[in-house]
């Protein structure tokens, strides 16, 4: 047995009081979870202390928290690990034990202590992208014959459990709550990529040009970091604007697509990013060559401008007057010629590995 210190944040929106921090001494064996932790506090010091769970076995997916503000499932993670991060993160000063930070998870309001409601962020999102099969044609008259390949493809995005850790975590929706979200996308990709599903196209079509769809992510890994079953939900986003750019060559009228194509012949060409000629090449790709920009570019360019301003007052973006090729640093030595050859390497090698299932790690 060992003594920790939660610190719950809790709120009760039936006594009209502000949430505050409340602590609990615990005592557990440290290979046992927050959530045994909460559930102590609950039925020695606290029996109005509002914790959600079921299984505690991180399967059900409803004791999603964040620990020392981390999103994770209060029932995966272990007291003795929560402390160690609550101790590195008080820093060199700290004298004894910091106390375990317990909190709701963020991006949904709190109903009430550590319960958050799912149905308004998560529920809702996951229904918006269809998240069921919807097959072409008349049924087969036996079953479904699914490659192993095709089934082993989406297995990653099945394993999802709906917990809302990556939900809780994305930066992407804290600045848009619009946002359809790291969970419900990676239940998209399962019906993308299962070869019974017949609205493939349609499914892309949607998720492109919804403004709060696929290009709305930016690509920060915390989804990623916060799923506590591998799902990889950032992974499974970017699968799916590899088929709806690359494979459907969906120009959204988000310009996601031709952002993304920039950013590549960017890199390709100079190995850092140069903003000014990604702005350009986002809007009016060939501008330059041409001198003919579409209404649509224009317009674009346009919208962009407060942005190309604060771009370049913080110094991330060159000023006009030093918009012309060339000025661009180029890499030292051969690292150009290396940048190419990763680039010739993935053409080459248009492979994605199912990274849970085959559990590689490199
Ligand atoms: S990678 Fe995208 S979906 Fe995942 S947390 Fe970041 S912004 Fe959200
Ligand atoms: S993708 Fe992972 S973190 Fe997100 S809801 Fe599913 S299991 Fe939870
Ligand atoms: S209690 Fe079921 S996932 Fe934690």
């Amino acid at each position: 047995m060992s003594d920790f210190t939660i610190k719950v944040r809790r709120y009760q929106p039936e006594s009209g009081d502000p949430a505050y921090y409340q602590a609990f001494d615990v005592e557990l064996d440290p290979t046992l979870s927050v959530l045994d932790g909460l559930l102590q506090a609950r039925d020695r010091d606290d029996g109005s202390l509002a914790v959600r769970c079921s299984c505690r076995a991180a399967i059900c997916g409803s004791c999603g928290v964040k620990v020392n503000g981390q999103s994770t499932l209060a029932c995966k993670t272990r007291l003795e690990d929560a402390q160690a991060i609550a101790n590195k993160m008080a820093g060199d000063s700290l004298e004894g034990n910091a106390p375990i930070v317990i909190e709701p998870m963020g991006n949904m309001s709190v109903i009430k202590d550590l319960i958050t409601d799912m149905e308004s962020t998560h529920w809702e999102k996951f229904r918006r992208v269809t998240p069921w099969l919807i097959p072409d044609g008349a049924p087969p008259e036996r079953e479904y014959i699914v490659s192993q390949e095709a089934m082993v493809d989406v297995t990653q995005a099945v394993a999802c459990i709906q917990c809302g850790a990556c939900v809780s975590a994305c930066l992407s929706l804290e600045a848009d709550p619009d946002f359809i979200g790291p969970a419900a996308l990676a239940k998209a990709y399962r019906f993308v990529g299962d070869p019974r599903d017949g609205r493939t196209t349609e499914r892309l079509f949607d998720l492109a040009n919804d403004p709060h769809g696929i290009y709305d992510c930016t690509h920060c890994f915390s989804c990623v970091e916060a799923c506590p079953k591998g799902v990889a939900p950032m992974d499974q986003i970017m699968r799916l604007r590899r088929i709806a750019g690359h494979d459907h060559e969906i120009d959204d009228l988000n310009n996601g697509r031709r952002h993304e194509l920039a950013f590549a012949k960017n890199i390709e060409r100079y190995g850092t990013l140069d903003e000014s000629l990604l702005l350009q090449e986002s809007y009016a790709p060939g501008v330059k060559a041409k001198l003919k920009p579409t209404p649509a570019a224009i317009k674009g360019l346009l919208s962009s401008l407060p942005t190309a301003v604060r771009g370049i007052r913080t110094g991330k973006m060159r000023s006009l007057k030093k918009l012309i090729p060339g000025i661009h640093p180029k890499l030292p030595g051969d690292s150009q010629k290396r940048v190419r050859a990763i680039y010739a390497h993935s053409e080459a090698h248009r492979e994605e590995l199912n990274l849970y299932v085959l559990g590689e790690d490199e």
